[in-house]
């Protein structure tokens, strides 16, 4: 793949464009979807997180020319047949982005279950003009019975990653960012960008 000096993220989440952009420096643009006048509402309407990212990318190349990329994330629990998976952010019936609301279903959900292993997901659809790469990243954990901590976001209260003593919400950013999922998928795309 040529070295690229611009690219689009599929994205306006201000957290994910600080963070890649504070790894990537001056040596590539990072623009956000608002950066190139996008203001639709992407669908998300596929039932894979690979699906999902590549649908995000394609949208932007399509619409706008721009080389991009998408990512997708999803927490999948063995006991539960990898749900919520790509219904992560509306799990609790009748929600939609309620963290306490996913966490409290999937707690009710996995009472009484001896497995508790679970995994998130990254997935990072690439487009560099027609190469077309998925990229993921993987952190295997298990859920806890109860919420501990306060940093971070979603299911970090109650998700233990292996490596560790302590659930992500109760690591700084940095210790998460080593070892998480999106950290690992991240790690791939700028070795793939070569940066
Ligand atoms: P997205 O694809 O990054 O928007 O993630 C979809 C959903 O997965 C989010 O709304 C969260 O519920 C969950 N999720 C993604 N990444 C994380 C994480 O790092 N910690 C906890 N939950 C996450």
């Amino acid at each position: 793949m040529p070295k690229l000096n611009k690219i689009v993220f599929a994205t306006n989440n201000a957290h994910k464009l600080d963070e890649i952009r504070s790894i990537a420096g001056e040596s590539l643009e990072v623009l956000s979807l608002s950066d190139i006048g996008c203001h639709a509402d992407i669908p998300e309407n596929e039932n894979t997180l690979e699906g999902n990212a590549l649908a995000k990318a394609r949208y932007v190349k399509e619409h706008y020319g721009y080389d991009c990329f998408a990512d997708d994330t999803g927490l999948e629990v063995e006991a539960l047949s990898g749900a919520p998976g790509v219904h992560s952010a509306r799990f609790a019936p009748g929600t939609d982005h309620d963290s306490q609301a996913n966490m409290t279903y999937l707690l009710s959900l996995l009472e009484g279950k001896e497995n508790r292993k679970a995994r998130f997901r990254t997935v990072i659809a690439l487009i560099a003009g027609k190469e077309e790469t998925l990229l993921d990243g993987i952190v295997e954990g298990e859920i806890l019975k109860s919420p501990q901590g306060n940093s971070g976001f979603g299911y970090d209260p109650v998700f233990k990653p292996n490596e560790s003593d302590r659930t992500f919400a109760q690591m700084t950013a940095e210790e998460k960012n080593a070892i998480s999922h999106r950290g690992r998928a991240t790690s791939k795309l700028l070795k793939k960008l070569k940066i």
